[in-house]
């Protein structure tokens, strides 16, 4: 007769407790992470600028934090972090998902505006390096409790493919993966870990505004995605991913 199986304490989930921030974390990919990092006992803070869709979001999933705010505004980026810290009480995960494509309908550099390229950079680039900036004290406070604290910043296959039509966004991704690499460098010795992923092809607004006649059906469910991101979060976390600066998920 084979033993009896052994049934022990079920070890609690690492995102359990865990104070995690999104940006846009209303639609696509920043929703679903929002809503598996809550179901996961997480404490969940979005950021968005549209703020009824802030409140849906909060009211959808209570205990969450809403603030609305604009990573690509240089003045908003102080205002949204001390508010972040304050509804946490404190930091361990920040996730830079927010995102522009800068030029819609995609066009060729040729054809971008210089606006266009600089709404892409401020929003995917500088605005994530802004906010990571003014949120590092309480990310290392939290890593100085020992209990991990990570940056992921969400990056595309068009930050290392160079995709005609894609400049503006291609060049603002290309720099955050760069970014990001080099601050996990930087930062360990602080215990911060500062994480670059791309997601793959999901089915969300951007990607429809991107592509418009893409068949959602060979898209990825941005609820997969935010499953697999947050694997290489709890990774992170646990320092399981030795030198890695950045992991490509499947699309
Ligand atoms: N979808 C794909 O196939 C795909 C592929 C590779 C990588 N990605 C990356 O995945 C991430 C999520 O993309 P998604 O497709 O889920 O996008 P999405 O559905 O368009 O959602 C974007 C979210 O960001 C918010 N947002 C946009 N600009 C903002 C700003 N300046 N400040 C604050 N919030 C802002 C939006 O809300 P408001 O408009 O109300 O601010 C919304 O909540 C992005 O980093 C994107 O580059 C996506």
């Amino acid at each position: 007769m084979s033993p009896a199986p052994a049934f022990g304490p079920v070890p609690p989930d690492p995102l359990h407790g865990r104070r995690i921030a999104i940006t846009g974390g209303t639609s696509g990919l920043g929703l679903a992470l929002a809503r598996a990092a809550h179901a996961r006992g997480a404490k969940v803070a979005l950021v968005a600028r549209t703020a009824s869709e802030v409140e849906r979001v909060v009211r959808e999933l209570p205990g969450s934090a809403g603030i609305v705010g604009d990573v690509a505004d240089k003045g908003a980026i102080h205002p949204v972090a001390l508010q972040l810290t304050a509804r946490l009480g404190g930091l361990d995960i920040l996730v830079n998902n927010a995102s522009s494509l800068g030029v819609v309908p995609l066009a060729p550099l040729a054809d971008t505006e210089c606006e266009e390229l600089e709404l892409a950079l401020a929003t995917n680039l500088v605005g994530p390096f802004r906010l990571t900036r003014a949120l590092l004290g309480a990310l290392a406070a939290s890593a100085r409790e020992g209990t991990g604290a990570v940056v992921l910043n969400v990056s595309s296959d068009a930050a290392v493919q160079p995709y005609p039509g894609w400049g503006a966004y291609g060049a603002s991704k290309a720099g955050l993966r760069h970014l990001s690499a080099i601050w996990d460098l930087e930062l360990r010795e602080l215990g911060i870990r500062v994480l670059s992923a791309d997601p793959g092809d999901m089915d969300t607004p951007l990607h429809a505004l991107a592509v418009p006649d893409a068949d959602p059906a060979t898209l990825k469910p941005p609820a997969q995605a935010a499953e697999e991101l947050l694997a290489v979060v709890t990774a992170a976390l646990a320092d399981r991913l030795g030198q890695q600066p950045e992991l490509e998920t499947a699309s």
